[in-house]
């Protein structure tokens, strides 16, 4: 998409009194046991770019675009919301997508609709700590009454270069002949140890996890997965193999540790799904583990 006619189609949609970021995901925060349509509301982007009308005014003129800083929270900020949209729709037991490095990143403030970031990105991949290219994204926090989660868009060139079906295929064999159903706690524990068997259920919680934390997110917040409190497989008869999930999520400006309830599924075909969360009163007595093991890159400044 031409970055031109984004934001001068963006402008004629202003001053039409139409913009037109879809609505699809401006729902209220989620209530105790409601199921969400996280599935659809992946594909959620911004539409402008379909929308054909000629350009009313040059962009210079109008739209003033704001440098920032690529290794300021602002920007890191942004990044970290695409880096949990992509794990929602790439990540695996095998796979946890994070930002590397921001490279470049501008702001754009547009009036009635929200604060949009375009953010460039160096990406990796954390399990192996194996680089994957760089992204491009926007990243949209609507204006509202209500929060409505951050909306993006990201392009990346290297996603398919790690390939992890035969790690997953042999996880999913494995579960799948069991006569019992996994279960375990407190990963990592309060040292910082995550038995080795339990790390792909370790990375799958930080997956389901960033469902939660693209939801949640919104200009000031910055998510990272602390703790899986606990995990236990469900029985299921379908090809999906269920997983009940109680994760801690530390967001780290407010220094909070946030704790929900999700239930989680996962095949090699299908990928990784949320089908419910439930946020959970404050745990009294869950500690976060020592930070050396949170899902993070780099530690805010
Ligand atoms: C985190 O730190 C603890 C204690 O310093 C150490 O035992 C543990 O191995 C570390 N964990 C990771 C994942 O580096
Ligand atoms: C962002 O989310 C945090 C945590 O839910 C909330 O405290 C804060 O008020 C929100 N900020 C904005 C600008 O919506
Ligand atoms: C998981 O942890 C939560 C929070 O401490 C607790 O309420 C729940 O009973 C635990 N589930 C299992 C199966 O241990």
């Amino acid at each position: 998409m031409s970055w031109f006619v984004y934001v001068a189609v963006t402008l004629l949609s202003l001053v039409q009194g139409n913009p037109t970021v879809r609505s699809s995901q401006q729902q209220a925060p989620p209530a105790a046991g409601q199921s969400i349509g996280y599935v659809q509301q992946q594909q959620s982007t911004l539409q402008y770019n379909k929308m054909e009308s000629k350009p009313a005014l040059t962009p210079a003129e109008t739209m003033p675009v704001e440098e920032l800083d690529p290794s300021h929270y602002p920007a890191r900020r942004a990044a970290h919301v695409a880096q949990h949209y992509l794990n929602t729709q790439h990540g695996s037991p095998f796979k946890l997508l994070g930002v590397d490095r921001v490279v470049s990143a501008t702001l754009e403030k547009i009036a009635g609709v929200g604060m949009k970031y375009f953010v460039v990105f160096a990406l990796k991949e954390m399990i192996t700590n194996e680089p994957m290219g760089q992204c491009s994204t926007e990243v949209l926090y609507p204006i509202g009454e209500e929060q409505a989660p951050p909306q993006v868009q990201c392009s990346c060139d290297g996603l398919l270069q790690i390939d992890t079906k035969a790690h997953e295929e042999a996880l999913y064999q494995q579960l799948k002949a069991s006569d019992s159903l996994v279960s375990g706690h407190n990963i990592p524990d309060s040292y910082g140890f995550i038995a080795p068997e339990m790390k792909p259920f370790w990375h799958l919680g930080g997956v389901a996890s960033s469902f939660v934390m693209l939801k949640e997110s919104n200009e000031s917040t910055l998510y990272n997965m602390a703790q899986v409190v606990n995990v236990t497989q469900q029985e299921s008869q379908d090809k999906e193999l269920t997983f009940q999930y109680h994760v801690l999520l530390h967001e780290m400006v407010s220094q909070e540790i946030i704790h929900w309830k999700l239930l989680v599924s996962w095949c090699p075909a299908e990928g990784v799904r949320v089908l419910q969360t439930e946020w959970q009163p404050k745990c009294h007595h869950c500690v976060a583990p020592p930070s050396n093991t949170t899902l993070t890159l780099y530690s805010p400044s």
